[in-house]
């Protein structure tokens, strides 16, 4: 097993100046004078989506693979540069930590893993804050009376293995670790075979030591905020996802030769299957959302009527039996075109999350910084999956979003304004310290 490479040789700028006098929370107007480094975040930003670039501005940074490697490098090299101790999971997760203070940390972080067509900020501005607030801290000699961490988790994007937010799944113990390890991906390797191979298999043991409480900056990636022309979104959880892998098998044939009547064509299921999904999601309206994101034919030649497709359904709404229905329905449809095309249908299920509910403590939290900090602020809940909304299961937990220009987002034109990404990480120092000082009593809401 390689030896796990934790950032040396990494030039990850100077360290940060030490002030001689500590200040501690009580010689601070209750931080609310606190400030990031706003050059410094967005020059970080800039620096980590320079690997695994790709056209358009944005990164490819699959879980596992070289350049995923390549970006845990550089953000372990920031964690040590802050003095930070470093810990490291089975399953690649990473979590740096400033030992100040006693008990549980209040924990910031998220993902650096992208999709094949990622952005700049989905994920990586979470980490970075985090790592920002911690800086600054030291830097402005801010000393809170317990620790703060700042982590990434592992395979959040769940795009080469299933399921999405993997390795916070795994942190907060809803995931045995040797099952996410044995975990296979769309090109057949496994999770496990990839963490060591990349050098990121740690001994922190799973599940991780659970925070004080947990705090997600993240862009929106969709268009609430900018349409409304609001700045800050306290986030008031997380919509329920169903992940399916459906794969079709007929009879492969010719496409000269074979009369209509005769064939058993997977490709068509499949497609009626798409066209399904856009029709479910319209009748059932409201929140549901409906995507086949992957179909692959094979053997995808021209002239070749499919011998198997295999394509997956992402469903996901806020109400928990909505997303029952659509998810019944997904599968009453399936058997409906099984039987008429005479073919077979398998479906393998790859991720079912319940909705979750954030923290009040911590929503109400976000909007009365953002306020202080002369933000405009509304809640909603994410349409996307975060890391956050494992850590609900485990502690008091909450989300902060930044818009997304034009609700872009798993695309290289995914973009938020510098203002905007600067003004985030100073409400999540602010929204952390106070924490840092809080006792939430109790667990997360129940989901
Ligand atoms: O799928 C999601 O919502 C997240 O990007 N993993
Ligand atoms: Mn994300
Ligand atoms: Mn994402």
């Amino acid at each position: 097993m390689a030896a796990v490479f934790m950032g040396e040789g990494y030039d990850v700028g100077p360290a940060p100046l030490r002030m001689l006098r500590t200040m501690t929370l009580s010689d601070t107007v209750a931080w609310h004078d606190f400030r990031i480094d706003g050059a410094r975040l967005l020059e970080r930003l800039d620096e980590l989506a320079e690997i695994g670039p790709i056209d358009g501005g944005g990164s490819s940074r699959l879980a596992f693979t070289d350049a995923d490697r390549d970006g845990r490098h550089l953000v372990v090299g920031w964690m040590r540069l802050l003095g930070l101790r470093v810990d490291v999971d089975g399953v690649g997760n990473v979590v740096g930590t400033w030992d100040v203070g006693t008990g549980a940390p209040v924990m910031m972080g998220s993902h650096i893993d992208t999709v094949r067509t990622g952005g700049r900020y989905d994920g990586n501005y979470g980490v970075i804050a985090g790592l920002e607030v911690i800086q600054r801290c030291q830097e402005t000699g801010v000393m809170p009376p317990r620790p703060l961490a700042v982590a990434f988790f592992s395979n959040e994007e769940g795009a080469r293995y299933a399921p999405d937010m993997m390795g916070s799944l795994v942190y907060v113990g809803g995931l045995g670790l040797e099952e996410a390890r044995a975990a296979v991906g769309i090109d057949g390797t496994t999770v496990g075979d990839e963490v060591d191979r990349i050098g990121y298999r740690g001994t922190l043991a799973t599940p991780g030591p659970v925070p004080h409480a947990f705090v997600e900056v993240h862009i929106e990636q969709g268009p609430v905020l900018e349409a409304e022309g609001i700045t800050i979104g306290a986030v008031t959880g997380v919509q329920g996802i169903s992940w399916t892998e459906v794969t079709v098998h007929g009879q492969s044939n010719h496409a000269g030769t074979t009369p209509m009547r005769l064939r058993h064509d997977p490709a068509y299921v499949a497609a009626e299957l798409a066209v399904f999904l856009r029709r479910l999601a319209d009748g059932l309206g409201g929140a549901q959302v409906c995507t086949m994101g992957r179909i692959e034919l094979h053997p995808n030649l021209i002239n070749v009527v499919p011998a198997r497709a295999t394509c997956t359904v992402d469903v996901r709404n806020t109400d928990e039996a909505t997303l029952q229905i659509a998810e019944a329905r997904v599968a009453a449809r399936c058997d409906e075109l099984a039987a008429e095309e005479g073919v077979s249908i398998t479906r393998r299920p790859l991720a079912r999350f319940e909705p979750v509910v954030f923290h009040e403590e911590v929503v109400a939290r976000v909007e009365r910084y953002a306020a202080e900090l002369g933000a405009s602020v509304r809640r909603l809940p994410s349409g996307a999956g975060h890391d956050a909304q494992m850590f609900a299961r485990v502690c008091p937990t909450g989300m902060i979003f930044v818009p997304s220009v034009r609700g872009i987002s798993h695309n290289p034109a995914e973009y938020t304004a510098p203002e905007d990404l600067i003004l985030g990480a100073d409400l999540l120092g602010r929204v952390v310290l106070d924490l840092a000082t809080s006792d939430l009593g109790g667990q997360a809401v129940a989901p």
